[in-house]
C-alpha cells in the first residue's frame, strides 16, 4: 500500500477554499506545496444549495466523473499530492464521489466535517455529525467510507464548530481514522498549541490549520506538534506562499 504518511511530514496543505479550489487554482496557488485540497464539492439532488454553481453536481458519476478526471490532473501542474474533498447529505453520493476521485487519481480524499451550512447542520451532519448525540451516526457514516474507499482519508474539522469536536476526534480515531485536517481558529497561539497537545498521538497525522501567514508560523506549529501546515485565506492572497513555506519547513527538517 502506498505510503500516505511521509508525504506529509514537515508539509504544506492547501486547504479546500470552496468555490475557489479548482485544479487550474490549486495548480497555480498550491505550486510547491505538499497536498492541495480540491474543493469542498457538494453532492445534491435539489437546485437550491446555496454555494457556487461551479462546485456543486447533481448525485451520478455522469455529472462530476469527468470533471474530476480533468481537474485533479489539473491540480497535478502543482508538484503536489492531490486530494478531495466533498459534503453530501447523502453517504451513497458521498462514496461515490470519493471512488470517483480515485478512479481520477486523485491521492488522498477528504471528507468535509466543517460545514455549518444549514442543509447540512438541520440533518445533523457535516460538523453537527460531530456533537455527542450524533457519534452513533459519526462511526456509521465514517465507517462506511472506510469500508468502501482504498485511498488515505482525511478527516476535516474545525474544532470550534462543536463542544464536542475534540472528542469526536477520538471516536473518528476508534473507527480507523488516523489523519486529520484540523482548523483550530489560531494554530500559532497558544491555544493552537494545547490543541495539538490534546490531539497528538503516535499513530495520528495531524494537519494544523487556522491563521497560518508566514514562513516562521509554520514552523512555530510544526515545532508544537504539527506534522503538516494548512493555508487557505494567505494562500488565496499570495500563489507563491505555499511553495515558500514548504521549501523553509523542509530546510529545517
Ligand atoms: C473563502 C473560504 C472558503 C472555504 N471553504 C471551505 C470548504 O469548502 N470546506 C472546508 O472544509 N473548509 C473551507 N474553508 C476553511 C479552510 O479550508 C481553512 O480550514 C480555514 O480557512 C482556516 O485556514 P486559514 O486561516 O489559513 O484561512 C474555507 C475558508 C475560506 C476562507
Amino acid at each position: 500500500m502506498k505510503d500516505s504518511v511521509s508525504p506529509l511530514k514537515n508539509g504544506v496543505v492547501l486547504a479546500e477554499i470552496g468555490s475557489h479550489s479548482n485544479g487550474p487554482w490549486c495548480a497555480e496557488y498550491g505550486a510547491g506545496a505538499a497536498l492541495v485540497v480540491l474543493g469542498t464539492f457538494i453532492v445534491d439532488a435539489r437546485d437550491d444549495v446555496p454555494y457556487n454553481r461551479d462546485f456543486v453536481f447533481k448525485p451520478g458519476r455522469e455529472n462530476y466523473g469527468d470533471y474530476l478526471n480533468e481537474h485533479v490532473a489539473a491540480a497535478r501542474d502543482s508538484g503536489a499530492a492531490v486530494g478531495v474533498s466533498v459534503a453530501s447529505v447523502n453517504l451513497d453520493d458521498t462514496i461515490d464521489f470519493f471512488l470517483a476521485a480515485e478512479e481520477a487519481g486523485a491521492d488522498y480524499i477528504s471528507e468535509c466535517l466543517h460545514s455549518t451550512m444549514d442543509m447540512f447542520v438541520s440533518r445533523g451532519l457535516s460538523s453537527a455529525l460531530l456533537r455527542r448525540d450524533n457519534w452513533p451516526a459519526l462511526r456509521e457514516w465514517i465507517s462506511a467510507i472506510l469500508d468502501a474507499t482504498s485511498l488515505p482519508f482525511i478527516a476535516k474539522i474545525g474544532v470550534h464548530d462543536t463542544p464536542d469536536t475534540e472528542q469526536a476526534v477520538e471516536v473518528m480515531a476508534g473507527v480507523g481514522v488516523n489523519i486529520f485536517h484540523v482548523n483550530v481558529g489560531d494554530a500559532p497561539s497558544e491555544h493552537g498549541s494545547q490543541v495539538i497537545n490534546r490531539l497528538r498521538r503516535p499513530e495520528r497525522v495531524l494537519i494544523i490549520g487556522g491563521g497560518i501567514r508566514t514562513s516562521e508560523q509554520a514552523r512555530k506549529v510544526i515545532a508544537a506538534g504539527a506534522d503538516a501546515v494548512a493555508v487557505a485565506s494567505a494562500a488565496m492572497d499570495d500563489p507563491n506562499l505555499c511553495g515558500r513555506m514548504q521549501a523553509a519547513l523542509r530546510r529545517r527538517s
